[in-house]
């Protein structure tokens, strides 16, 4: 209950306050209030809520994050919780909205308000070139405050979340900086470039495999003729790093970096640490020499929406552009949609890797739409192409 003559916490507070809300920094209190401060739909208590934020909060200042609560100012109540990323080497935000998701008709408007005062704020204070935020498409409120703001549609998951019993697809809007929209030329809305998915895919999945005569690669979760997906081994991380080294491209991704073995053994070992995973790599296998010849991986799964990212690495030139990433990817798709029940897998591209998209669209992906100026490199302010592809689409195509 509000106490009229207690004056809000925001009582003086010059900038990120609202008509309803202001935004905070975390606090004590908040421990108590995991519904609306974590991103998570399961209860949580008071201890986990505090191991969880303090872990989080020595983490965001390195990794370039803001995490602000919403309360309201009736009666500095937490009702929600906007996360920020800050791309590491170019001015992009990337923002998570969250709500209390109690009582349902607040929701929205916590979400709309909160959008209100960060977008702004990003641009003009902090200095985004580039602000993005996602929302489902059945928010009306949010998705107009975002149009009035200026965000424009970049690209749409379809049927990623699950929302009051209904599938809703999950669209990214983004606003790119008036001043450098004029300064470099207007790309236009991202999602421009989404199209209808293909009907008939050049590479689908094979509904049978044939017999192998190949070995099978002890520890293996799913396998075709060729290759066999199974969980990462302590003794293959000093390959990865030396093969790491040997890359002769660099121009599909940031720039390549040499990894440590032992912290590719860590990665590797925290593997299976949280059940259900929020994300996991498995190594591809060829099947007749037991070679690792790549990686590939489920990541930001969501086990409510059942949607999740795809993404793969072939590590050795020689192995690219034979059929084997896509063998693999059917691999991983099986196991995502026939074993584990994911409705929709959606993997996002560096706007110059052809071959990753290419790969993509003989699988059966959908061009979703596309994400502009999320990083910076090589003289160019680069994008990213988005796909999707949905379970039955994947199934339809396998017939
Ligand atoms: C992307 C990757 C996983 C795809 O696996 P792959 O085994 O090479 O894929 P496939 O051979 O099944 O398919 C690649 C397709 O791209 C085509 N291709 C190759 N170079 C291309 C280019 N520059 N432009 C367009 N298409 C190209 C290939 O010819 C092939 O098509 P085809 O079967 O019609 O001949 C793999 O190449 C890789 O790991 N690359 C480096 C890391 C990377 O980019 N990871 C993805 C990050 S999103």
């Amino acid at each position: 209950m509000s106490d009229p003559a207690k004056p809000s916490a925001s009582a003086g507070q010059t900038y990120l306050l609202g008509p309803q809300l202001y935004l905070r920094a975390p606090q004590e209190s908040d421990f108590a209030r995991s519904v609306a401060v974590r991103r998570s739909p399961f209860p949580a208590s008071a201890r986990q809520t505090e191991t969880e934020l303090r872990e989080a909060l020595a983490m965001d200042e390195r990794a370039r994050r803001i995490r602000l609560i919403a309360c309201r100012t009736s009666d500095d109540e937490p009702v929600g919780l906007a996360h920020i990323d800050e791309g590491e080497n170019w001015p992009a935000a990337l923002v998570s909205l969250h709500a209390a998701p109690w009582p349902r008709s607040e929701e929205q408007r916590v979400k709309a308000e909160m959008l209100r005062l960060l977008a702004p704020w990003l641009m003009e204070e902090r200095g985004a070139i580039s602000v993005v935020v996602d929302f489902a498409s059945d928010e009306a409120e949010p998705l107009a405050a975002a149009d009035a703001l200026g965000l424009r549609p970049a690209y749409i998951v379809r049927e990623a979340l699950w929302r009051d019993g209904v599938r809703r697809d999950q669209v990214f809007v983004q606003r790119l900086h008036p001043v450098w929209r004029e300064k470099l030329g207007d790309p236009g809305a991202g999602i421009a470039a989404a199209a209808p998915p293909t009907a008939a895919p050049r590479a689908p999945a094979p509904l049978r495999r044939a017999a192998s005569s190949a070995p099978l690669p002890p520890n293996t979760l799913v396998a075709s003729e060729r290759l066999a997906l199974r969980p990462f081994a302590h003794r293959d991380m000093e390959t990865i790093a030396q093969t790491f080294l040997r890359e002769p491209e660099y121009r599909h991704e940031a720039g390549r970096t040499p990894s440590s073995p032992l912290a590719l053994a860590q990665w590797a070992d925290r593997m299976g640490e949280r059940e259900p995973p929020e994300s996991f790599s498995v190594a591809i296998v060829l099947r007749e020499s037991g070679v690792v010849i790549g990686d590939c991986s489920l990541l930001a799964i969501d086990w409510v929406g059942r949607s999740a990212e795809t993404g793969m690495w072939i590590y050795r030139p020689e192995h690219r552009s034979g059929g084997y990433g896509t063998e693999a990817k059917h691999l991983l798709l099986e196991y995502s949609f026939q074993r584990l029940g994911l409705h929709v897998v959606w993997s996002w591209v560096a706007e110059e890797n052809d071959r990753s998209a290419a790969a993509l669209l003989k699988q059966g992906y959908r061009p979703a739409g596309r994400l502009d100026w999320i990083e910076v490199g090589r003289g160019k302010f680069r994008s990213a192409r988005l796909f999707d592809l949905l379970a039955e689409e994947w199934r339809a195509a396998r017939r």
